[in-house]
């Protein structure tokens, strides 16, 4: 008879097989997984760190996906959707309300800016983006301008992966396979001031947005969406009075502004939203993510009085929705997210705490393959370089080589999960559970000096 050891390592490598044969994971090379490569299954979580089907402990510096903000493993995040569930397992908020849904928008539009009252729930991201573009489109039909269907994005940002919001989206490879897509997607340099556009400044970024509408011609122009700190290409945090300027250009062209901070709201830069920290006040917010600290799935588009206003009228509707947005059981557990973000002051400790995290991450630019430090609150980026003088990027070939040849696999080897990405220039990027604090950052540290220190011995090896 098999041991208990033996049945649990039997069963380990049946959940392999089981994955391997049935599970179709998202943006994944499945081919990746052979004999000595396994799927990295996670199976518990608690604070900031995870555990893996062998029982091995990882340093979740990425919070999941940029969501698990509160941390992981709360048992009481967890009960409120539990006791929710047997109250009401689910109602739709097609034509029906629900007490949760109403106290959570309500809630919603106590802590986000200006007049954004109005809280339309979706299931996620993707959902919240495709909505607001929607919206945009049938407000501007509502008030006498039907022609206004473009959205201007920024290249290299992510917006999501539905038809809709992948126009928005400006990551070629991500498009390609899907292409045509839904007319109407422009876009525009992004803020990456380490590796500014040939010819122009920081300051000269916001008014690139004016010359497209311009270009496009205004009467087709309805939108601009833009995240406060850019997640794709790694972390670009936007030039002095940026935003103030869009805002301008946005009003000129009557032109909605969308702020999407599916990842950049509810504490990940120190403010319930990162418009914010910027102190712009969008038309409309697009989130998702740490709405829930993902323990359930949720999102939401949040709309200025002055938008949502045409909708509210007589027969007038929002001809859009999803059975499950804002389903009960996920605005229960938003609620008591947000509840206990504040009760525990989770904001406060990135703000407390951001300034170490930093420091920690600028005292690794000694390193020779360190080109830029970047970011803000708990959302920080490493850019890495092949020649630290001449700022010089390694080719497609060196970043498969360093990221997916080496750093991925490397940094989880070693207990760190965080994020090496090329779909810029080579970056790591960081984005520790918001209760996070200098213990982790020196873990992170620990980590990441020597494995950065490797990378660069190895691509000048690679290069010679
Ligand atoms: C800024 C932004 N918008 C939209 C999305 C899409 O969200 P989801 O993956 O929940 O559909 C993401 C996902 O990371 C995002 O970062």
């Amino acid at each position: 008879m098999a041991s208990t050891e033996e049945a649990v390592r039997t069963e380990r490598s049946a959940l392999q097989e089981l994955g391997r044969r049935h599970l179709w994971m998202h943006f994944t090379r499945m081919s990746a997984f052979d004999d000595d490569h396994e799927i990295p299954i996670i199976t518990r979580g608690e604070g900031c760190y995870v555990y893996d089907e062998h029982g091995n402990r990882y340093l979740d510096g990425l919070s999941a996906l940029f969501c698990v903000n509160i941390g992981h493993g709360r048992a009481d995040i967890a009960q409120a959707g539990a006791d929710q569930a047997k109250e009401l397992g689910f109602f739709t908020n097609w034509s029906y309300a629900h007490p949760r849904a109403i106290e959570l928008a309500a809630r919603i539009a106590s802590l986000a800016p200006g007049d954004l009252n109005r809280v339309f729930f979706t299931s996620g991201g993707s959902e919240a983006v495709e909505s607001a573009l929607k919206l945009a489109r049938q407000y501007h039909k509502l008030t006498g301008k039907p022609n206004k269907t473009k959205v201007i994005a920024r290249d290299i940002a992510y917006h999501g992966t539905s038809l809709g919001a992948l126009s928005a989206t400006g990551i070629t490879s991500l498009r390609e396979p899907f292409e045509p897509l839904t007319p109407g997607g422009c876009h525009v340099p992004n803020t990456n001031t380490f590796r500014l556009p040939h010819g122009l400044s920081a300051a000269d970024l916001a008014d690139t947005i004016a010359t497209r509408i311009e270009f496009e011609g205004p009467d087709t122009v309805g939108a601009v969406i833009l995240e406060p700190v850019q997640n794709s290409g790694g972390c670009f945090t936007p030039p002095e009075g940026y935003f103030q300027r869009v805002r301008e250009i946005c009003d000129e062209y009557k032109v909605l502004m969308i702020s999407d901070e599916v990842i950049c709201a509810w504490g990940r830069l120190g403010e319930w939203f990162g418009a914010q920290r910027y102190d712009y006040e969008p038309d409309i917010i697009t989130t998702a993510k740490g709405l829930t600290s993902a323990y359930a799935p949720m999102g939401a588009v949040i709309v200025s009085d002055r938008i949502a206003e045409p909708f509210m009228h007589g027969t007038n509707t929002f001809t859009h929705g999803f059975t499950f947005a804002g389903h009960p059981v996920c605005a229960a557990v938003a609620l008591a997210n947000l509840e206990a973000m504040e009760r525990e002051g989770i904001i406060e400790n990135v703000r407390n705490n951001e300034g170490a995290l930093r420091g920690m991450l600028d005292s690794l630019r000694d390193i020779p393959i360190v080109g830029d430090v970047r970011g803000a609150g708990y959302f920080q980026a490493i850019e890495l370089v092949k020649d630290k003088d001449t700022l010089e990027s390694f080719s497609d070939e060196e970043s498969e080589t360093l990221l997916r040849g080496f750093l991925s696999g490397e940094l989880y080897r070693r207990g760190l999960i965080c994020r090496a990405d090329d779909r810029g220039d080579p970056v790591v990027q960081l984005s520790p559970p918001l209760i996070a604090g200098p213990p982790q950052f020196e873990e992170i540290e620990a980590v990441l000096r020597p494995v950065l220190t490797e990378a660069g011995e190895r691509m000048r090896a690679h290069a010679a």
